[in-house]
């Protein structure tokens, strides 16, 4: 995967990110509904209807920014979910949110990188990523270091955005992701690069079979995926 960074400056991609999304976090839920029209909400109750089977106590939502996965993970009744994140100032949002809903106790964000956080081995029942894996700065050191804390047996579970390749969405969405993104973004968030750095970044992903290829690679089992949205996103599963 070609090396995406929010500002193109000496910074590591990790620094350049956790900076963007300090400076994007007072905004971030506000554009995030505006810019999906609010799809993204469905796709996150999608995933967590998808590793409910197995009913996860334990859950860790890996790059869970404002929180967003982490409350949709409430529907599971967990014991304990805790949200690690490279953004303070997007936790800082997360924790004010969990506070008005009375979620704090069973939700616990608290900083941390998916690449070298040193949460347990076979500690988690489930881990889940929304939108995250797109910003890692090394994205197998953070998927193998996902598999150590999982318990065996656990599940996996990561949304991401894809790139469309079906008419007439893939042309919405180069139209979107051109002009509307950017304009809104600017507008919004007062971060000139942060929406443009998004499509960027979207681009340079490795989706569907080949981010299935990769969670094989380091180790996940039975790694698989689903279009969501007409290919604007997948949800991918894999067991530890
Ligand atoms: C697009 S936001 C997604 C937030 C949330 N999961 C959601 O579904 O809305 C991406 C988040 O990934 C975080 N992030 C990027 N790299 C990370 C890493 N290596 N470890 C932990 N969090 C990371 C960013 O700081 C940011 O808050």
């Amino acid at each position: 995967m070609s090396q995406i960074t929010p500002y193109n400056n000496t910074e590591s991609k990790k620094e350049q990110v956790a900076q963007m999304f300090d400076n994007i976090a007072f905004r971030y839920d506000f554009l995030n509904s505006l810019l999906s029209l609010g799809i993204h909400k469905g796709w996150r109750k999608k995933c967590i209807k998808l590793i409910a089977d197995k009913q996860p106590k334990y859950i860790l939502d890996v790059a869970t920014g404002t929180g967003d996965f982490a409350i949709a993970a409430m529907k599971l009744n967990p014991t304990k979910v805790i949200g690690i994140d490279i953004s303070e100032g997007m936790m800082k949002f997360g924790r004010e949110k969990l506070q008005k809903l009375h979620l704090d106790k069973t939700i616990t964000l608290q900083y941390g990188d998916a690449e070298t956080c040193d949460l347990a081995d076979n500690s988690m029942d489930a881990i889940t990523v929304g939108f995250g894996v797109r910003n890692f700065e090394n994205l197998e050191k953070g998927l193998t270091n996902m598999l150590r804390i999982l318990k065996p047996g656990g599940q996996l579970c990561v949304l991401e955005f894809s790139s469309p390749q079906q008419f007439p969405v893939k042309q919405f969405y180069k139209f979107h992701f051109k002009y509307i993104t950017p304009t809104l973004g600017r507008m919004f968030s007062k971060d000139t690069r942060a929406y443009t750095y998004l499509p960027e970044s979207i681009k340079a992903f490795p989706d569907n079979e080949r981010f299935t290829a990769i969670l094989e690679k380091v180790g996940y089992k039975n790694a698989t995926f689903s279009s969501v949205g007409l290919g604007l996103a997948a949800i991918y599963l894999a067991e530890k």
